[in-house]
């Protein structure tokens, strides 16, 4: 038993640390199920760059297609969260297309799909922070880390907290709050 438990305890080190090597071959493909843990990556220039420089760019797989269609409405682009975040019409339909292609309702990704469980009244929140999942996973984060942070703002900055949100990973391990490296309260 001691035994077994050490190869295996090897195998998935030894897997893990592989799949942390991998580029976009057979590996990546191959360990695609480890991948399904978190949120699916988002690679697209256009919207990394149009939609990443205010805050960080979320992954599609955070919000269903109708949120997105919602958000990216030219209207609702001119006032953006009190921003304006006007988009050429060939740019706002191509990044449009990128969300919905990848959002969370056709993900296959543990949070997108607990995101989609969630949602009850609403199907088409506006923002990440309100769908139920996600508001309950920091419901008991005092004010002080999140809004009266100055270095922080706001739970819309997940990336100020979450280490590995780049890489769609919001594993409560990979926390750090900035001005307050130990979180537990
Ligand atoms: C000019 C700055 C700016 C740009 C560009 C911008 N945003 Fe935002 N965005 C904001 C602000 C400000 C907020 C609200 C943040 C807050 O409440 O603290 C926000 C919030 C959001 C939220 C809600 C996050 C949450 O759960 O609270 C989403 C989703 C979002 N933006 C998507 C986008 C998309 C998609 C694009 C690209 C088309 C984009 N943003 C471009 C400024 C911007
Ligand atoms: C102020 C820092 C902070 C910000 C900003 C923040 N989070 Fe978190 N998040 C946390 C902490 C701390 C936890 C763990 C809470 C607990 O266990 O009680 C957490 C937990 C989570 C979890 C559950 C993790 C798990 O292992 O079950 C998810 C998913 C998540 N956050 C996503 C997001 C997303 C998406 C955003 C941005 C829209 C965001 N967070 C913004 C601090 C933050």
């Amino acid at each position: 038993m001691k035994n077994l438990l050490l190869i295996s305890a090897t195998l998935a080190l030894g897997l893990s640390s592989m799949s942390s090597y991998a580029g976009d071959g057979f590996f990546s493909s191959f360990f695609s199920l480890k991948r399904h843990n978190e949120v699916a990556t988002v690679t697209n220039k256009d919207y990394l760059e149009e939609c990443g420089s205010c805050h960080f760019a979320y992954q599609p797989g955070l919000l269903p297609e109708g949120s997105w269609q919602k958000l990216m409405d030219t209207k609702a682009l001119e006032d953006h969260f009190g921003d304006n975040a006007e988009l050429e019409e060939d740019v706002r339909t191509h990044i449009l297309g990128v969300l919905v292609k990848a959002s969370a309702d056709k993900s296959y990704y543990k949070r997108s799909k607990k995101i989609m469980a969630s949602l009850r009244d609403d199907k088409t929140p506006m923002r990440i922070i309100e769908t139920p999942y996600i508001k309950k996973a920091h419901h008991e984060i005092p004010a002080k880390l999140i809004k009266d942070n100055p270095k922080v703002k706001s739970l819309s900055y997940c990336d100020k907290c979450h280490q590995m949100a780049d890489k769609g990973n919001y594993d409560d391990d990979t926390v750090i709050i900035p001005g307050h490296g130990n979180w537990t309260w």
